[in-house]
Formats: C-alpha cells, sequence, structure tokens
C-alpha cells in the first residue's frame, strides 16, 4: 500500500474508532514547518532530525484536528511530562510511529476526560518485548501472536497517555490487564493496580488494524 493510501486509511480508522465528537487527523513526515510559532521552533531546534520530523508531523495533526472542530490552531508546547498543553475547552492526544503521525481532539470541559491515542506496528516486538507488555491475565488472548501483543502494547499506551492529563499516575504494562475482544475491535479493564485511580476501571478501549499498523484509543 502507498503512504497515501496508507494515511488516508488510518484517518477512516481512527474517526470510526474515536469517541464521537471527535476529530482526527493523519499525516507522513516531511511536513513543511511554516506554521510553527517561534516557541515551537526554538523547542525544536536542537532535537535530532527524525524527532523534528516526527513532532512536526505531530502537530500538524493536531492542528488540523483542532481546526476541524472550529478552534484557533495556536501553538501547542508540552510541559515538562512530555504533555502537550491543549486548548482550554479541549483534550487531545498525539503519537507518531515509523513515518507516519496522528492526533486527535475533542471537546471536553471535565478534567477527567479520556482520551489516550496510540500507532504501533504490528510486526516489531521481540518475544522479550512481548513478556514485558503482556500480565498473566492476557497471555491466553496474545497466543504467542506478536500482533495480539502489539494490540495489548498500543492499547496501554493509550491508557497511559489518556490518564496522564488528570491523574499522571507512572505505571508499567502489567499495573493493567485488557480484556480484548478481538473481532470487535473492543476492549475493557479486567485488572488495574492500586496506583491507578478506581475510576478508570471504567475506560473504553478500541483498536483498529490498518495494514501493518495498529491504531488504538482508550476513553
Ligand atoms: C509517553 C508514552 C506513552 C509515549 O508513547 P510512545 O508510543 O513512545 O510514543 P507516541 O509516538 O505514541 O506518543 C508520543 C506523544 O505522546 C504525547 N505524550 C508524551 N508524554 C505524554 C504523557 N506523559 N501523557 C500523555 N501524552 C504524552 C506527546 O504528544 C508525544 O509526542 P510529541 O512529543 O511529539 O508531542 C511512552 O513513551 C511512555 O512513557 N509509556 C509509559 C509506560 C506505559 O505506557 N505503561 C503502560 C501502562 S500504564
Amino acid at each position: 500500500m502507498n503512504e497515501a493510501a496508507t494515511l488516508r486509511d488510518l484517518k477512516l480508522a481512527a474517526s470510526a474508532i474515536a469517541p464521537q465528537g471527535c476529530a482526527v487527523e493523519a499525516a507522513g513526515f516531511g511536513v513543511d514547518p511554516f506554521f510553527l510559532s517561534e516557541a515551537e521552533r526554538a523547542r525544536i531546534a536542537g532535537f535530532a532530525e527524525s524527532r523534528q520530523e516526527e513532532f512536526l508531523a505531530g502537530r500538524w495533526c493536531a492542528r488540523q484536528a483542532l481546526a476541524a472542530l472550529g478552534r484557533s490552531p495556536g501553538e501547542l508546547l508540552s510541559d515538562a511530562d512530555g504533555l502537550p498543553l491543549w486548548p482550554a475547552g479541549v483534550v487531545g492526544s498525539i503519537t507518531h510511529c515509523q513515518g507516519v503521525a496522528a492526533a486527535a481532539v475533542l471537546p471536553a470541559t471535565d478534567p477527567e476526560t479520556l482520551l489516550g491515542l496510540d500507532l504501533e506496528k504490528t510486526n516489531r516486538l521481540s518475544l522479550a518485548a512481548s513478556q514485558r507488555v503482556l500480565h498473566s491475565l492476557e497471555t491466553e488472548f496474545a497466543g504467542g501472536d506478536t500482533v495480539r501483543a502489539s494490540i495489548l502494547f498500543s492499547l496501554k499506551e493509550a491508557f497511559y497517555k489518556a490518564q496522564f492529563r488528570r491523574w499522571r499516575t507512572r505505571g508499567n504494562f502489567r499495573d493493567i490487564a485488557l480484556a480484548v475482544d478481538f473481532e470487535s475491535g473492543r476492549g475493557r479493564v479486567q485488572y488495574l493496580s492500586k496506583q491507578f485511580d478506581r475510576g478508570l476501571t471504567g475506560s473504553r478501549f478500541r483498536f483498529s488494524l490498518v495494514g501493518e499498523y495498529v491504531l488504538s484509543f482508550c476513553f
């Protein structure tokens, strides 16, 4: 599949599984930096070229998603933990992976609104890495399959990002176990360690497989 088709399919897949009212965008690397503010330029000036590329593509997607919601794109800096400082009245999430970036933005005034987006390749997790990602409750679902382990990896990254804005809880991959239905692309929490807020057990999970990618939402 060529890049334009992959991006189109990723955006369609993201729109299909995003929470209602959410705007999404996907873009390849190689974005023209004309739209960056002075502060954003200063932030990436010392980054390696590949890191500049992913930052640019993610910011471009975020601008487009904000504009789709009728919000002034403005600048989008990050805090010391790497969390983007979204404008008041929206929550958002950015992801990038292997030359592709995506962003999702949702109108929200409740500080507990969750939105986490993640994109991963499904053919890159080694057996050792899979073992670090999987909780014992998930090994039957994964069944030694890299694609299924990658789905769990991506869903957990989406969860981490979604909860971080409000709770800033740090955890590892065995602090959460998900029950996933491969056919419907849905998941739910079946175990969550004590450091996470109990309300997060109701988090919703969606994923979609697009070519060699898995795209995941937690909301
Ligand atoms: C922060 C983290 C989730 C990023 O995931 P990743 O797959 O490495 O990278 P992605 O490309 O998908 O996402 C990167 C983007 O996430 C966003 N981000 C970074 N830190 C974040 C945080 N703490 N909370 C929410 N979003 C964050 C940023 O927008 C970043 O892109 P940018 O720097 O260009 O703005 C990951 O590096 C991490 O620290 N994970 C912690 C462990 C974990 O996931 N545990 C699982 C279950 S608790």
